[in-house]
């Protein structure tokens, strides 16, 4: 106020006495402009502070994020397990047999849980303290198991997940084969059954990937099976053969298919890439997050 009068009064222009009166009366009457809790706070401002001397909290530091993987032990589920192990994330994973009967060290740092989606209750404990889950349990066989392990058992653990309010939910669903759809009914009811579940409950993080045909080294038993050997001749196969793609009926049948690496990458960055787009990832989206040629 009091710079207001002075500049006033060392102008160089003309100054009019009503214009002086007033800067003077602001400056007389400014605490008179203020309301009485603006009074109140401006003497409270006065006063000196009272500085209380603050407690010393413990503060753990910040674990790294723990991924849970349903369905660890099958073909994709440990390929996610070993992806997310590398890149330096904890990992649990849930399937009805718990630990698989092998000596590999990516198995030994995996904390194993015995469960079954299709009893939610054995869930909840194993979800606590989890910030991610890829769901990797689908499965084939008659068409009402087929609805119930692809679809009933992903929606159990979308729900579990979403009420413990864990963020990110990433699940490896399957691509649209067109014709062969009707042959395995339930497989496909349920997948998308899940993925309607996802989408509402995980609206901004719920990641589905669809891929085809996945090769790569399956376990069976004691012998690895190198699925490769089938699916990557076929590719190439494929790729030449793009044009066909277009077509209606054959096309989705032609879907490429894709490296389990490449599914286990992009479900690895998808769980754990806040920034990750959350939604529907097709084969050809597959083929670019993994770098996949
Ligand atoms: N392989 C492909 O070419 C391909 C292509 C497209 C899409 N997919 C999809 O990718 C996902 C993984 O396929 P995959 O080939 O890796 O299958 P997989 O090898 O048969 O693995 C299935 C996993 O689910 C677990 N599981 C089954 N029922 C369960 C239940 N009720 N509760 C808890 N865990 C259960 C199994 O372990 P336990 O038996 O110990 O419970 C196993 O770990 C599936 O959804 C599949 O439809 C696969």
């Amino acid at each position: 106020m009091k710079s207001a009068v002075t500049r006033l009064l060392r102008s160089s222009s003309p100054v009019s006495p009503s214009r002086l009166s007033a800067a003077i009366l602001l400056k007389n009457n400014s605490k008179a402009f203020l309301s009485e809790d603006a009074r109140n706070d401006s003497k409270q401002v006065e006063e000196p502070f009272k500085v209380e001397e603050a407690e010393t909290v413990k503060v753990a530091p910040p674990s790294p994020d723990k991924l849970l993987v349903l369905g660890g032990n099958g073909f994709v589920g440990s390929h996610v397990c070993k992806e997310a192990l590398d890149a330096g994330f904890t990992v649990a994973s849930l399937n009805r047999s718990g630990k698989p009967p092998i000596s590999e060290s990516w198995a030994d740092k995996v904390i194993w849980n015995q469960g079954n989606l299709l009893e939610p209750d054995s869930l909840k404990d194993t979800m606590e303290g989890v910030s991610a889950v890829i769901s990797c349990v689908g499965g084939f066989g008659s068409d009402s198991y087929m609805y119930k392990i692809n679809g009933t058992a992903n929606i159990n653990a979308i729900r579990v997940a979403s009420d413990k309010g864990i963020k990110r939910f990433v699940y490896v669903s399957a691509a649209d084969f067109g014709l062969v759809n009707y042959l395995l009914q339930g497989y496909y009811e349920g997948k998308r059954a899940a993925e309607a579940e996802l989408l509402s409950k995980f609206t901004y993080g719920g990641v589905i990937l669809r891929p085809g045909f996945i090769h790569g080294t399956r376990r069976v038993g004691s012998v690895k099976v190198p699925l490769g050997l089938i699916g990557s001749p076929m590719q190439m196969v494929l790729q030449s053969a793009k044009p066909l793609t277009r077509l209606p009926l054959v096309g989705p049948l032609l879907t490429p298919p894709v490296s389990v690496a490449s599914v286990a990458k992009v479900a690895v960055r998808a769980a754990t890439d806040p920034v990750f787009p959350p939604g529907i990832v097709d084969v050809y989206g597959i083929m670019r997050y993994s770098g996949q040629k």
